[in-house]
This record gives C-alpha cells, structure tokens and sequence, in this order.
C-alpha cells in the first residue's frame, strides 16, 4: 500500500547528544498524523531522516516497504515543507511552484497551469509574480505548501507549516490543509507546536521528549489517559494541574495526582478550599490562579464571567483525577 512508514529503533545523536532516541512508529497508508513535543525534542529530525537530509546512526526506515537507505533522497517519494521555507530567493512564487515540475520535465505550459491551480487553492494566486522577500512569512509558508502539493508523492513531511499564520488565517489554513488531506489521503506527518492542530488535525498524535515517544494515539485518547505527567503537562492549555502526593486531592505519597483546569469546578458545596490570587479573562472563559492552604496552587477554567475577585475564598471541587506514579510519573 503506497504511503506506509515504518520507523524501526531510529536512533541519530550529535556529538555524543541523541536528538533523536530509539524511536518506533508506523504510520498507516492515508493517515495524517501530527507529532508535537517542546524545542529540541527531535521532530524535525525525524523529517530530515525520513527525507534523507540525514542519516540515522542506527534503526531503518521504510517508506512502502523499502529501506529507504538505499534511495537518493530526490528519488524517495516524499515531500517536505520546511520550518523555514526553503524557498528559491531569485525566484518568483510562479517559478518557485513550476522549478519541481520542470526538471522532471514536464512542459512548461503544463507546469505553469498546475501551479496556478495549487496555488489557486492556497489563496496565492495573486502573488504568483512576487519573490520571496516581496511577501510576508505566512505568504511564503502558502507557496511552501502550495509547491509541495505539486510534488504528489506518496507521504507529505509538513514541518510546522502554519507557524507563520495566525488568527483567522491560521484557522483557515487548517481547515483547508484538513479538507486537502480528506480529498488526497496522502500520508502526512505534521509537526506542530499548537495545542489546536494537535487536538484536531491528526488521526493520531504522536508526544515526543528528549527524541524519545512518550505516546501515541488519538488527540482525545492522548487528552483523556495521558501516559504521564510529561504528556499530561504537555498537552492542554493551561496545563494540568500537578500535585505532587496529591495533598488537598487525596492520594498518598507514592502518586502525583492530576487534573486538568476544566474538571475544576467552583462549588459551594466542594471539598477544597482555596483563595483566588488571580483571574485571567480570555473572553469566551477565564481561568482562575487559586492557592490552596497548604500552598498547593490550583488553576480553575470556569465560564467567562466567573464572578468572583482576587483574594475572594472559594471552594472548589475536582470532577475526573488522574493518577500517576510518584517517582516514574507513569499513568497508574
Ligand atoms: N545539524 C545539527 N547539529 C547539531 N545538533 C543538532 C543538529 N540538528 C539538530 N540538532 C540538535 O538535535 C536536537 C533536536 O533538534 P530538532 O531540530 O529535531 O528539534 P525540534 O523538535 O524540531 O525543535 P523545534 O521545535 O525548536 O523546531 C536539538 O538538541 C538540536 O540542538
Ligand atoms: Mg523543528
């Protein structure tokens, strides 16, 4: 089945420092999978080997079965959007989407024509005279995508393609690169530093740390029963919260008991006492910074009108605890 990668042990250091640590992972035949993990974890590294901008120190890669060892990397069937861009400088948008086309000799009419098309479908097709340094970073990411779609090769290798979007755009661009994937089915691997792209582009998300896979599953499984405290950290804003041998949650010293900021709820009636130190308003909801007695700090998402005031006392109660393991941090 064309689009198929396994990743087998894929284990790359530099200088002694492993970027990228004994990493396993299939990815299935039109699955779109993000990978997401802090600065530094190894996610663009894994695309540069799947690419064969490098090369791993040991473990395989196989993309539809083959090694991809033995392929050249102009030869391997995937391509790559760059964090950066990676654009042609002393070319335009047109010739920077028709450059691919052309040295695989398809003619130039041809070529000019499919790349009005993709770029037609990235919002573009206005900018097809301008150069790179004529346009702005989330222009140049479009032409990056745009230059990419005309590749048509059996995995897309997306490295952070909309950090340069924000706002509506940003959204627009995801919903669109979604529907793409829904009508192409082409493999893709997605970095992202977004808890939004996270939750809602994948089939799958993939947490990475240290070059290491932390865990792997659907967006809601992963947000659900994270494997621990580092993904259960990592993913939500504002982050879980973490209390190490539980404290005003109950637990005992050998567990770190978890919850997340939504499960927090002000109740009269709730078991945990705290003083409210601050209120973050974001319109739509707000979060509350409490500080129990015993110092534990607790954040609390509520509506947006939570109606209360900084150093107001307020009870709280915890509906959903995760509990993890004191000293591993694994999910018990
Ligand atoms: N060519 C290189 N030479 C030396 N060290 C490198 C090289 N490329 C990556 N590294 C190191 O490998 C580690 C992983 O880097 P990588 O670029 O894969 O991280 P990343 O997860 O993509 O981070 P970011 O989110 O900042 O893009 C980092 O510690 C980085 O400094
Ligand atoms: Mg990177």
């Amino acid at each position: 089945m064309r689009g198929v990668i396994r990743l087998e042990a894929l284990t790359r250091s530099y200088g002694g420092r492993p970027a990228v640590d004994g990493v396993d992972l299939e990815v299935a035949a039109g699955e779109l999978i993000t990978l997401v993990g802090p600065s530094g974890s190894g996610k663009s590294t894994i695309l540069r080997l799947i690419a064969g901008l490098d090369r791993p120190d040991s473990g395989r890669i196989l993309v539809d079965d083959v090694d991809v060892a033995t392929v050249p990397p102009p030869r391997r069937a995937v391509a790559m959007v760059f964090q950066d861009y990676a654009l042609f400088p002393h070319l335009t948008v047109l010739g920077n989407l028709t450059f691919g086309l052309r040295v695989r000799k398809v003619r130039r009419a041809e070529a000019e024509q499919r790349a009005r098309a993709a770029a037609q479908r990235l919002g573009i097709d206005g900018l097809l005279d301008r150069y790179p340094d004529q346009m702005s970073g989330g222009q140049r990411q479009r032409v990056a995508l745009a230059r990419a779609l005309l590749r048509d090769p059996s995995v897309y290798l997306l490295d952070e393609p909309l950090a340069s979007l924000d706002g509506p755009l940003r959204f627009a661009t995801r919903t669109d690169l979604l529907a793409l994937h829904r009508e192409l089915r082409t493999t893709t691997i997605h970095v992202t530093h977004d808890q939004h792209e996270a939750m809602t582009l994948g089939d799958r998300v993939v947490v990475l740390a240290d070059g290491q896979i932390r865990q792997v599953g659907p967006p809601q499984q992963v947000y659900d029963e994270p494997a621990d405290t580092f993904v259960a950290g990592f993913l939500g804003s504002p982050p879980m919260n973490l209390v190490p041998g539980g404290g005003v949650l109950g637990g005992d010293a050998t567990l770190t008991i978890g919850v997340r900021p939504e499960d927090l709820a002000l109740d009269d009636a709730g078991p945990v006492t705290a003083t409210v130190e601050a209120v973050e308003s974001l319109g739509s909801e707000a979060n509350l910074s409490t500080r129990c007695p015993d110092g534990t700090r607790l954040i609390v998402r509520t509506g947006p009108r939570p109606g209360v005031a900084l150093g107001d006392e307020v009870r709280l109660r915890a509906d959903r605890l995760h509990r993890f393991d004191a000293t591993t941090g694994r999910r018990r």
